[in-house]
């Protein structure tokens, strides 16, 4: 029975005795308007009176006084739902009626493009059809689909990367199936890491993951600067896709982002970190932005640092942005682990060097002011349009 067939029976007559039923099928009225308005407006209008004519057709058949969808759930589901029901089927009902003034003519008409290959969708289409005639003309190329635009999380991995190309830095990558020994073993990871461990790496097999982080490409990055006999510094940014075995919430996801920045060369010092990290902190947040580095550990680095930057929505006064601290904390950093240099091939003993991990998913909803990184792996066009 589709949409039609039950607004034109009372709630009684279709079997529904209980809130949960009367939630799930205005749940699904509401799924049909919106996916008749989201056909409407991907299709397009080949014209501005076929426009019109399509917007108030579809117009009508919601919200028609005397014969509209709506008014039918008015009559035969509200006025006639029993004692027991109607108070929720009055607040779905209200809920409805809110969610439905998006099929006003207007409404409808400022997000239907007028497009001259929508001519060729003409026949066939119902609503078209109601509109009146329309010359049909069967050689014009397809619909397209409309444009989207750059992911909020690549938008801010570009900008990150073009900071540090500014620099001087280039951009490498590395394989997201990686092997234990570039995720792990080469790092400095020992066999009794946690991070190690099947709850929290995802293995292909006993010898290959889908790596955990970003920094296995430290390795194949010194491994080809030795390779290729390269003169001066390695100074490089990694950006990718990362995997843990985790349960997607607010804060964590199956699948996000990292980048990781590598610099070695002859005389690199803790400065030189510092110098690059609050540098790119100022470019990234604001001018005005302050960055503190604490002690802590990774096997891959020796000394390592948190770093976090004073919160750029309250200049580090404390709001909720930063969660009263003043500070956000960003990325994980330290010097270069000797045994991580050798492992790369290469000679601790002249070489010295730097290294950053950071979450751009972090970054992006430190930017953004975003308190759920699901949003960002949903696909809900009405959060990807605000960006
Ligand atoms: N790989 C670390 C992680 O995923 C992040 C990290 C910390 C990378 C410090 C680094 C670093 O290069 O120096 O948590």
């Amino acid at each position: 029975m589709n949409i039609d067939d039950k607004v034109g029976k009372t709630l009684q007559e279709l079997g529904m005795t209980d809130a949960a039923g009367v939630v799930a099928l205005f749940a699904e009225v509401r799924t049909a308007m919106e996916s008749e308005r989201e056909a409407l407006v991907a299709r397009g209008a080949s014209s501005d009176p076929v426009r019109d004519q399509l917007c108030k057709a579809l117009r009508d058949r919601w919200l028609a006084r005397k014969s509209g969808l709506v008014s039918l759930i008015d009559e035969n589901w509200l006025k006639m739902a029993m004692k027991e029901l109607k108070p929720v089927v009055g607040r779905q009902f209200n809920q409805l009626r809110q969610l439905a003034s998006c099929m006003e003519t207007e409404a409808l008409a400022r997000d239907v493009q007028v497009r001259r290959d929508a001519v060729v969708q003409v026949r066939g289409l119902q609503l078209e059809a109601s509109a009146g005639s329309v010359n049909v003309e069967v050689t014009l190329p397809g619909l397209r689909r409309p444009l989207g635009s750059i992911h909020p999380v690549i938008r801010v991995q570009r900008e990150i990367e073009d900071i540090f190309l500014g620099l001087g830095f280039k951009i490498e990558t590395g394989p997201e199936i990686e092997s234990v020994y570039y995720n792990f073993d080469a790092l400095n990871i020992p066999e009794t890491h946690s991070s190690r461990d099947d709850w929290d790496t995802i293995y292909v097999d006993s010898k290959t993951l889908l790596r955990t982080h970003t920094s296995p490409v430290q390795i194949r990055a010194m491994e080809r600067y030795v390779r290729e006999g390269s003169q001066g510094g390695l100074y490089i940014i990694t950006p990718g896709k990362c995997y843990r075995n985790d349960n997607p919430d607010a804060t964590h996801s199956p699948m996000f982002h990292q980048m990781e920045g590598l610099a070695i060369d002859t005389d690199i010092t803790f400065a030189d970190l510092k110098g690059t990290l609050d540098f790119f902190a100022k470019k990234f947040f604001g001018e005005k932005t302050r960055t503190s580095f604490h002690p802590t550990f990774f096997p891959f680095t020796e000394p390592s640092g948190e770093v976090a930057v004073s919160c750029h929505v309250c200049d580090g006064q404390g709001c909720r942005t930063c969660k009263e601290s003043g500070w956000i904390e960003l990325m994980g950093c330290g010097m270069v682990h000797p045994q991580v240099l050798k492992n790369g091939g290469i000679d601790p003993e002249r070489y010295s060097g730097w290294a950053f991990g950071l979450g751009i998913d972090r970054f992006t909803m430190a930017r953004y002011g975003i308190n759920d990184i699901q949003l960002f792996f949903q696909g809900d066009v009405r959060f990807l349009e605000q960006f």
